[in-house]
C-alpha cells in the first residue's frame, strides 16, 4: 500500500544482501518512517517482542523468515537440532498471535527432511517468500468478500457514505499488504463506494490513533480517531453501520481474541443491532482449540505502556511521559475474547462463514 504515493510491503528481503531482511519499525510512526535490518533470528525474535513488527500475520511470516536467518548462521553438523531449538525459541516471541505457531509448524516438515544445510537454507528462504505472497493473497481474497459486503450495505442506504468502526490496527501495517479488516475498506474506497472508518485510538500502545490512522491517510480514505470508549455511544445514535476487525486467534467454534477493547466493541455492537465482523486468514484459525475464553494464551505486557504514553511535542521531538499516579499499579492484559455468539461473520481468504464450528469447517474440511 501507498506512504507518501509510493508502494510498501511491510517485510522484504534485502535487494542487494539476501542475508538481511527489512522491516518498517512500527514502534516509530506516525513520527518517523525508518526501515531496520534484521541480520539474525535473534533479531527476528526481539523486532517481534519489542513490536518493532507486529499484526498476526506479519509476526507469523517475520517467523518464518526467522527460521531462514537463524539457519544461515548455523554450523552445519547439527544444523537438525539447531533448527528445532530455533522454532520452538522463536515460537515464544508472542504468545496470542497463532500465526506464528502456525507459520513455523508448516515449514518445519520440509526443512527437516532436506539432505544438508545448505538446501536448507535455500528451501527455508523459498517457504518465507512463499508464506509473505500467500498472505498477501489472503489479504486481498478477505478484501473482495468484504467489500461485496460493504457494497451491499451502501446499496440498501441509496449510496449514503457507509460508517464503519475498527479496532487496533488490523490494516497492511499488520499483515504484508492489503489488511485484514481494512482490505475491504480499501477495495470499497477504490471501487468508489462512499466510505468513512471510525478508527478506536485503541490504548495502551494506541495501534488505532498511531498506525491504523496513519495507513487510512496515506490511501487517502476519510476517517476520524475516537477514543476507546466512544464506540456505543456512536452505534446507538446511528453512526455505525458495520464493525470489521482482526484476529489474533481464532477457534474452530468462532471465538475471537483479538486486541484488549474488541469485546466491548462486540456487546455495543450485539445491543444496537450493527453488524460485527471479523477479517482473518485461516492463518489465525487455531483448529485445536474449541473454548476460547478458558484456552487461548492472553499475553500481559510491560506496565509501563498503561502508565507512560509516547508522542510528538510541538518542536517535532519524541517524548514519553507518564500519565497516572506513580504510586498506583497497573494491569495490561494485551488481548481479549470475544465469544462466537457475538460475531456476526467471519471473513476470510475463502468467503463469509458464520462463526460456529460447522460453518468454518464447510470453508476448510482439509482442516
Ligand atoms: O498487539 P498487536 O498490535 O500485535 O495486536 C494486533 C491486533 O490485535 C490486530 O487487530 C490483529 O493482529 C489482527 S491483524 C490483521
Amino acid at each position: 500500500m501507498q506512504v507518501n504515493g509510493k508502494n510498501f510491503q511491510t517485510i522484504w528481503v534485502h535487494p542487494e544482501d539476501n542475508r538481511i531482511i527489512q522491516v518498517i519499525d512500527q514502534r516509530k510512526l506516525p513520527f518517523e518512517f525508518q526501515i531496520v535490518d534484521l541480520n539474525s533470528s535473534d533479531d527476528a525474535f526481539e523486532a517481534i517482542r519489542n513490536m518493532t513488527v507486529r499484526g498476526a500475520p506479519l509476526i507469523g511470516v517475520t517467523g518464518a523468515y526467522g527460521i531462514y536467518l537463524g539457519l544461515l548462521k548455523s554450523n552445519s553438523s547439527n544444523w537438525q537440532d539447531t533448527l528445532k531449538d530455533l522454532a520452538e525459541y522463536l515460537k515464544t516471541a508472542r504468545p496470542t498471535a497463532v500465526n506464528l505457531a502456525i507459520l513455523i509448524d508448516e515449514i518445519m516438515i520440509g526443512l527437516l527432511s532436506c539432505p544438508t544445510l545448505e538446501t536448507a537454507i535455500e528451501l527455508a528462504l523459498w517457504e518465507a517468500d512463499r508464506l509473505k505472497d500467500r498472505e498477501i493473497k489472503w489479504s486481498e481474497a478477505i478484501g473482495e468478500y468484504g467489500c461485496q459486503l460493504i457494497e451491499e450495505i451502501s446499496r440498501t442506504n441509496n449510496g449514503r457514505v457507509i460508517n464503519i468502526l475498527t479496532h487496533c490496527n488490523a490494516g497492511w501495517l499488520a499483515c504484508i499488504d492489503w489488511g485484514t479488516a481494512t482490505a475491504p475498506i480499501y477495495k470499497a474506497f477504490r471501487k468508489g463506494i462512499p466510505v468513512h472508518v471510525w478508527v478506536d485510538e485503541t490504548r495502551p500502545r494506541n495501534q488505532g490513533a498511531r498506525l491504523t490512522a496513519w495507513e487510512l491517510s496515506h490511501e487517502g480514505v476519510p476517517h476520524t480517531v475516537i477514543p476507546d470508549n466512544a464506540g456505543g455511544h456512536l452505534m446507538q445514535h446511528g453512526l455505525v453501520d458495520l464493525c470489521i476487525v482482526g484476529s489474533d486467534r481464532t477457534t474452530s467454534t468462532g471465538d475471537v481474541a483479538n486486541k484488549i477493547g474488541t469485546y466491548l466493541k462486540a456487546l455495543a455492537a450485539f445491543d444496537n443491532k450493527v453488524p460485527f465482523y471479523v477479517a482473518l486468514p485461516s492463518s489465525t484459525i487455531d483448529f485445536t482449540m474449541e473454548d476460547g475464553i478458558s484456552q487461548i494464551p492472553i499475553e500481559q505486557r510491560d506496565g509501563e505502556e498503561v502508565s507512560h504514553l509516547e508522542g510528538e511535542l510541538e518542536d517535532g521531538t519524541i517524548a514519553k511521559m507518564r500519565i497516572i499516579n506513580p504510586k498506583s499499579p497497573v494491569a495490561n492484559y494485551g488481548f481479549d475474547v470475544t465469544p462466537a455468539r457475538y460475531v456476526t461473520g467471519l471473513i476470510t481468504e475463502r468467503g463469509i462463514c458464520q462463526a460456529n464450528k460447522e460453518s468454518i469447517v464447510k470453508l476448510f474440511p482439509e482442516r
